[in-house]
């Protein structure tokens, strides 16, 4: 299988549970909330490239020329938020988490980190947000109450954007075979979050009139074994591997673990070296909010 062809996953292959919201997120709090997991997700999770926020703030020019307020809600340790700081006067990230938002950086002038519920922005008068982003967060949360609060929040021509990468493939076709296994062939049912995130998004839709979405740009970085693991980790705590978060791996990491250790043994050994050229999908649903 060519790394190219296989980089889109056919959503067909996964059955997505169908659990209520509330027992879906109590399900998967425990891997953003928590010292021990936020500080697993800060080192592995990758920021997105300058042109993803290129993309998304040039859109919001499209509507209003003079961008003064961004918030990014659901923002991690503010892998998704820094980069609208070059575009707007002031960026908040906002988390539900209070151990992914102290990893936020503190020391951008115009950038600060809240803790606080998507469906409860307070802090934000009606009407006073000029870009409501989320990356790879909205599948996370209550979609419909999330919707009414950030369209709360949203001034007239404002714009929401949400979108993320998903599973990582490598340009190495060594790699790119055991990340396919790992994060494709081994797994048959995907809760709806993972499911929603596997198919990049592709039932939502922003509701707003005239809304797009961007398909087609990729980001590259290089990725260490530790890089790769962790990302895994993550997934395989997901779908109940090492759910008391101690130290016995889910049978999946163990397996991938094991087979990255046989293929590239150099590179298990320096652990932290980003030996791995890995290549993501992004996508990037936007709309404007009408004006009147
Ligand atoms: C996969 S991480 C994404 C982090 C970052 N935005 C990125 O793109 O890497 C999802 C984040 O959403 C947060 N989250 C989940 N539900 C939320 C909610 N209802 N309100 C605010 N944040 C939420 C989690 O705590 C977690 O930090």
């Amino acid at each position: 299988m060519s790394t190219e062809s296989s980089l889109r996953v056919s959503a067909t292959k996964f059955n997505s549970e169908s659990k209520s919201d509330a027992e879906s997120l109590s399900k998967v709090s425990f891997l953003f909330v928590g010292q021990k997991e936020s500080n697993e997700y800060a080192v592995t999770r990758h920021s997105y490239s300058e042109e993803v926020f290129q993309i998304i703030s040039n859109y919001c020019r499209e509507s209003i020329q003079d961008l003064n307020l961004a918030v990014d809600v659901g923002c991690g340790p503010g892998n998704s938020t820094v980069g609208f700081t070059k575009h707007f006067k002031q960026v908040i990230g906002v988390d539900i988490s209070e151990t992914q938002i102290a990893l936020a950086p503190n020391n951008i002038p115009n950038c600060q980190f809240k803790v606080g519920s998507a469906t409860n922005l307070d802090f934000l008068q009606a009407g006073s947000v000029d870009l409501v982003a989320s990356g790879l967060a909205f599948n996370l949360m209550p979609q419909e109450e999330t919707l009414a609060e950030f369209d709360r929040v949203l001034r007239p021509g404002g714009t929401l954007a949400i979108f993320g990468y998903s599973i990582p493939t490598a340009t190495d076709p060594k790699l790119h075979g055991l990340l396919q296994k790992a994060f494709i062939e081994d797994l048959t049912v995907l809760p709806k979050q993972l499911a929603m995130v596997y198919e990049e998004y592709k039932n939502l839709e922003i509701p707003y009139p005239g809304w797009v979405r961007r398909d087609g740009l990729k980001v590259k970085f290089m990725t260490s074994m530790d890089g790769l693991l962790g990302a895994y980790k993550v997934l395989d705590r997901w779908l109940g591997g090492n759910k008391e978060g101690g130290n016995i791996e889910g049978h999946r990491l163990r397996q991938l673990r094991e087979n990255l250790a046989a293929a590239f043994p150099d590179s298990y050994k320096h652990s932290s070296r980003g030996d791995f050229e890995t290549v993501f999908n992004v996508f990037i649903l936007m709309g404007h909010k009408p004006k009147p």
